[in-house]
């Protein structure tokens, strides 16, 4: 099972990443928490590159940065944890790139979404759950202030661009409603990690279900 958390920075996702790691293990399952931009030496590199390096890439090569880090993620560590049958959260997945590339850079620009949509079809990977958190932007810069790590590239954007980026989000989550499950994450962090928790448990007994197992 494929577990992914999308939302704007500061929302909690990571916070919630970890929250169900510490669940799904203490029930017993072998999992893997992981994140993106990174997850593997050469993404994590690709990762400062993009986010720190103080580069103006070309909207489409920024796209393009992004993508290479996503097929070594996927390639060398995803694909490879998830046919041995292990659960994989990831912080951070393709609509990150469409929230923010398309819809908070892009503003929208067909040319652009078609790209990431196009790319994002061929990582041979899909989520098979994607909780996207949403917060009051007001209620995130808070949070963001009081964890106090150096801001990178998006973060220090101005609030339009924000603004787009939750839009776009909302758009994604509308759009698959099958795979995206919105989350409120105005609420402390073990009543979300309740919801959370709630949500997958039931999808994997679902799976349990009607996996009939070794023979
Ligand atoms: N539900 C919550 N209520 C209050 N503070 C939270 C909550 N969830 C996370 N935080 C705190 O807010 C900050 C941002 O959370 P984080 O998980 O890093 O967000 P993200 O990964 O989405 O940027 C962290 O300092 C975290 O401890
Ligand atoms: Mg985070």
């Amino acid at each position: 099972m494929f577990i992914t958390f999308e939302g704007g920075e500061g929302a909690g996702k990571s916070t919630q990443a970890q929250l169900l790691e510490v669940h799904l293990r203490a029930a017993g399952h072998d999992v893997v928490r992981t994140r993106e931009p990174g997850g593997t030496p050469g993404a994590e590199a690709l990762r400062d590159f993009v986010l720190f390096g103080g580069h103006d890439l070309s909207l489409r090569a920024e796209v393009m940065v992004h993508f290479a880090a996503r097929c070594d993620h996927v390639d060398r560590l995803i694909r490879p944890a998830l046919a041995r049958g292990k659960i994989v959260i990831c912080d951070r997945f393709v609509d990150s790139t469409l929230a923010y590339q398309g819809y908070g850079l892009g503003q929208g620009d067909p040319q652009i979404v078609d790209l990431i949509q196009a790319l994002g079809t061929r990582m041979g990977v899909v989520p098979d759950m994607t909780f996207v958190l949403s917060l009051p932007r007001a209620r995130a810069r808070a949070r963001l202030a009081a964890r106090g790590q150096r801001s990178d590239r998006y973060e220090a954007a101005d609030e339009a661009f924000h603004t787009r980026v939750a839009d776009g989000f909302d758009a994604i989550a509308r759009a698959a409603p099958g795979r995206c499950l919105p989350i409120s994450a105005d609420r402390p962090a073990d009543a979300v990690a309740h919801d959370i928790a709630a949500r997958v448990d039931a999808c994997l007994a679902a799976r349990a279900a009607t996996d009939p197992g070794p023979a």
